[in-house]
């Protein structure tokens, strides 16, 4: 879908009526797509390629209008709900809402709050509901913590990850800067590194690269390999994938390589971390033998496992990746809540 009409139609009229004008239009359209209006974001699995290219349009389209959004969503309240610590995906939701005109509430972590008291997920939704909460953004340590919380409101849930096992709107930020480096997803080959059993932003980004003609490779110790039913359902969709313990042997092939710090605060045994940390860094040496065009990606936060040394080359591409987050959760939201009113 493309979302916005070409600015000349409009450019005899004063900024703020043309503002209006793009967004009735954008209203009119948004209102159509039933894929996203009043619907929760819970996992990309949930999404396909055509759903997923016209959001990417959107995106785009909004980078060249930076301000065409302005103010759409005035009078509709956010709850951004974090139980887990954020920078990023808490931030930009955050910015994303304001910039949309949306009033913005919640807590960035659970320590500020009555969670801390012992409140309940259920008991803190039914509450933000109370005061007015037109749709939720809610990251829980918790797998199935979003979906649980769809279904305890009738309002849009936006899944900001939860446990191990999701991050559906990281993994559309993904799918967006690999694109936007390429200007296209199919044909390439994406190595995904690090911590692939507990990081859920690596089995998003292998669920929604599914739904393109990629070849993915799995570099990971083997402790800390794909878990098993992300790979069966890639299997089942018929998805190149193999697995390498070593970024070495695979690096030359590679157009896209995608690192993840070891999640520390998921794996249950500390001996496990112990055996783990440190066995991977990305870093000149390691990409020796890359591809000049290839692009790291890294969802951030990052430890010790990609080098300061790699920000100034051309093989950098996590800043551009992390500043995608807020156009594209802005169009999201404007989806998601596209109602006009
Ligand atoms: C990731 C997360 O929270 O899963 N961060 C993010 O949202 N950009 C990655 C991580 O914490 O390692």
């Amino acid at each position: 879908m493309r979302v916005f009409c070409s600015s000349a139609k409009y450019s005899a009229e004063p900024s703020r009526r043309r503002v209006k004008r793009l967004q009735v239009e954008v209203v009119a359209q948004m209102g159509k797509d039933s894929d996203f209006l009043g619907r929760d974001i819970l996992s990309i699995r949930d999404y396909k390629r055509d759903q997923l290219e016209r959001l990417f349009h959107s995106v785009e389209d909004l980078e060249k209008s930076p301000n065409s959004l302005d103010g759409l969503l005035k009078g509709d309240l956010a709850a951004l709900l974090f139980f887990e610590p954020s920078t990023r995906t808490y931030s930009s939701f955050q910015i994303a809402a304001s910039t949309l005109g949306m009033q913005v509430t919640g807590f960035a972590s659970p320590a500020g709050s009555s969670v801390s008291k012992g409140e309940t997920l259920h008991d803190t939704i039914r509450m933000f509901e109370g005061y007015g909460a037109d749709c939720f953004v809610i990251r829980h340590p918790m797998p199935g913590a979003a979906r649980y919380a769809a279904e305890t409101t009738d309002k849009p849930v936006i899944n900001a990850g939860d446990g191990s096992r999701e991050h559906p709107t990281q993994a559309m930020i993904d799918l967006f800067a690999i694109r936007k480096a390429f200007g296209k997803l199919d044909g390439l080959k994406v190595g995904i590194l690090g911590d692939l059993k507990y990081g859920r932003t690596a089995s998003s980004l292998a669920y929604g690269l599914s739904n393109y003609d990629v070849e993915m490779t799995f570099i990971a110790p083997e402790a800390l390999q794909m878990r098993p039913e992300v790979q069966h359902f890639l299997k089942q969709k018929g998805i190149t994938s193999k697995s390498e313990k070593d970024l070495r042997s695979v690096v030359s092939e590679l157009d896209v390589l995608y690192v993840t710090r070891i999640q520390k605060e998921r794996i249950p045994d500390p001996t496990e971390f112990e055996k783990v940390k440190g066995m991977y860094q990305v870093n000149l040496e390691t990409l020796k033998e890359a591809k000049p065009s290839l692009k790291v990606l890294h969802p951030l936060p990052r430890v010790d496992e990609l080098a300061a040394e790699l920000d100034a080359t051309n093989f950098a591409d996590y800043f551009v990746q992390a500043a995608a987050g807020l156009p594209l959760r802005m169009v999201l939201m404007s989806l998601v809540l596209g109602d006009g009113s």
